[in-house]
């Protein structure tokens, strides 16, 4: 199994500091911030002379001198106060790479042990086209599923459709209002409708916008949509039927963009398929006392006494006895604990929930629901405009996620012809391989950064490949996948990466950081911290090849050492793409 670099220096320092009676708590290796110093620094001299009655300096004197006998080490040398500063030897480096660039698991350490993960993301609604508002949970929640997997969960992911709850009623009424003839209004006894729905999907997604507006414009509409509610969810069959129809006709439209954008769901369910166990669930907080009548509504009292802002309690059903936003994610969480069996349950949603997943957690420990089970909010911030408002489009409105995905791929287009990328490919492969950059630049920008942070929507800088963006990582890889088809088409032989110029060795120790970054983002649910290495190693290879020849190197081990760096740096570059969703063209 790889050994990450960190932990070999610390086990070494750990060895030096026990045969001096230093305490090794302080035996603790940092990268150092500047490399032409030293590749990492040990502070530790500092705290552990405290202890031993010695000064810093001497202290770090006697460990360094402990620490020059081993092999792994080129060069040691104490600075300043105390500080330890540690040149890793060229052949630990050339090992480490070696042993990573074999490692069937790339060194990712097995987290999950084969535990069940539940993502909960994407979260689209019936009758709703995607918009912005999706685009975050889609992107965040497909690398997560991908980062997650390869720590070892086996992750299942939910896409958790919108297709219960008032809007569907609201759908039901407005076209009954349209069509009071349609069958699914009338009582049928051989109980068949017709499989195919009342609307086209332009039609449907016009109705839904304005049912909901004359809702909010006459009450007595809002009674029909109320009325037309608590009938589907009392299982009417004949708007039962309708309603099956509706929601395959928009699940098509919105399975046509999770794949644009290389999304993938294990399940597609929804709030509907909560209805089954609400009433028992119901029941059966209510006889255990953890919900209670209020104002002739059912709730779940969760307020902390240590709680900073108040919690309010957990709407649990109406007097209607409808099921509420609130009921459906209770409910929904018992079979995923029951019979997914899972340890933990992710919700990838808009931070601006946060305080309904808090309700929600926070009744579902009350009620006993999930003792063993975690549950995390992984919560986002907002796409915004160039204004830094929530993006609208220019009418104002909401825009369709399809339409943001085709101006990201409309710009990378235009920066292809540019710049010559791709000049000599046929116009259908340009047309693929601009599909494969406009995307990878949404995605790459839409992961970057702190995700509880909004960013600005800008597909023309997104685009660019210079800087932190997606293209100019997809380009680093093809042109690492173009080195080595050169090389395989010259015979050229692959070795063992030994790095001599400082280019080679950066290079190293970024491909070798690869597990912990991989580490730390899944810790933190954060793909950002992925994206940014990955980022940074593209730098490192970039310098590196500008400094240190290939294919063109003068000696055969030279070239068959920084082929072997390339080769490192490729698969490395390609798993951390891979993770966060991004596709890489094979030419461009
Ligand atoms: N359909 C919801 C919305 O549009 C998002 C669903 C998020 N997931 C959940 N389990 N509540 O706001």
């Amino acid at each position: 199994m790889f050994q990450a670099i960190p932990a070999r220096i610390d086990a070494i320092l750990r060895d030096a500091f026990l045969a001096l009676d230093l305490p090794a708590e302080q035996a603790r290796a940092v990268r150092c911030a500047r490399p032409e110093l030293a590749d990492f620094q040990c502070n530790g001299a500092m705290s552990a002379a405290k202890s031993s009655g010695r000064t810093p300096r001497e202290v770090a004197d006697a460990a360094a001198a402990q620490l020059a006998r081993r092999p792994e080490f080129a060069e040691v040398a104490v600075a300043g106060p105390g500080f330890i500063n540690l040149r890793l030897a060229a052949a630990l480096l050339a090992k480490a790479a070696t042993e990573l660039l074999t490692d069937a698991r790339m060194g990712i350490a097995d987290e999950g042990c084969g535990r069940v993960a539940v993502i909960d993301f994407g979260g689209p609604n019936v009758a709703k086209p995607l918009h912005v508002g999706h685009l975050r949970s889609l992107v965040l929640g497909e690398s997560l599923r991908r980062l997650l997997q390869a720590r070892g969960w086996r992750v299942i992911a939910d896409a958790h459709l919108g297709d219960w709850g008032l809007q569907m009623g609201m759908l039901t009424s407005a076209l009954r209002e349209r069509d009071p003839g349609l069958p699914w209004f009338h009582p049928n006894d051989a109980g068949k409708w017709p499989d195919a729905p009342p609307v086209s999907l332009d039609e449907l997604e016009r109705l839904y916008p304005q049912a909901a507006q004359a809702c909010r414009d006459d009450p007595a509409r809002m009674a029909r949509a109320r009325a037309d509610t608590a009938a589907l969810q009392r299982g009417d069959a004949g708007l039962l039927a309708l309603w099956r129809t509706l929601r395959e006709l928009s699940l098509q439209a919105q399975q046509r963009d999770f794949a644009a954008l290389g999304v993938q769901f294990d399940l597609l369910l929804g709030e509907s398929d909560a209805q089954s166990i609400m009433p028992a669930m119901i029941d059966d907080l209510r006889a255990r006392g953890i919900a209670q009548a209020s104002d002739g509504a059912l709730v779940i009292t969760v307020a902390q006494p240590e709680d900073r802002h108040p919690v309010p309690p957990l709407l649990l059903s109406k007097q209607d006895g409808a099921a509420l936003y609130a009921t459906t994610d209770l409910a929904t969480l018992i079979p995923r604990v029951t019979q997914m069996r899972a340890a933990r349950i992710l919700y990838v949603v808009d931070q601006r929930q946060a305080l309904h997943f808090e309700q929600v957690f926070r009744a579902a420990k009350k009620a006993g629901f999930c003792p063993d089970t975690q549950l995390q909010h992984v919560g986002f911030g907002t796409v915004n405009g160039l204004d830094g408002k929530p993006y609208k489009t220019r009418q104002g409105g909401v825009a369709r996620l399809a339409d943001l995905l085709d101006e990201a791929i409309d710009k990378a287009a235009e920066r292809m012809s540019e710049s010559g990328h791709g000049a000599d490919l046929a116009p259908e492969e340009k047309a693929r391989v601009a599909h494969v950059l406009g995307i990878g630049a949404v995605k790459f920008a839409d992961l970057s950064g702190d995700r509880e942070s909004g960013y600005q929507f800008d597909p023309e800088r997104f685009v660019s490949f210079e800087g932190r963006t997606g293209p100019y990582l997809q380009y680093a890889c093809v042109r690492i996948q173009s080195i080595l088809r050169k090389a395989r088409q010259r015979d050229e032989s692959m070795g063992t990466p030994w790095p001599q110029a400082a280019a080679e060795r950066e290079l190293l120790l970024a491909c070798l950081a690869f597990p912990d970054a991989v580490a730390e983002a899944s810790r933190q649910l954060q793909p950002g911290v992925l994206a940014e290495y990955a980022f940074q190693l593209a730098q490192c290879f970039s310098r590196f090849y500008a400094t240190c020849p290939v294919l063109a190197a003068k000696t055969k081990e030279q070239r068959s050492s920084r082929l072997a760096a390339c080769e490192l740096t490729g698969q490395v570059l390609a798993r951390a793409l891979q993770w966060l969703g991004i596709d890489v063209p094979e030419r461009m």
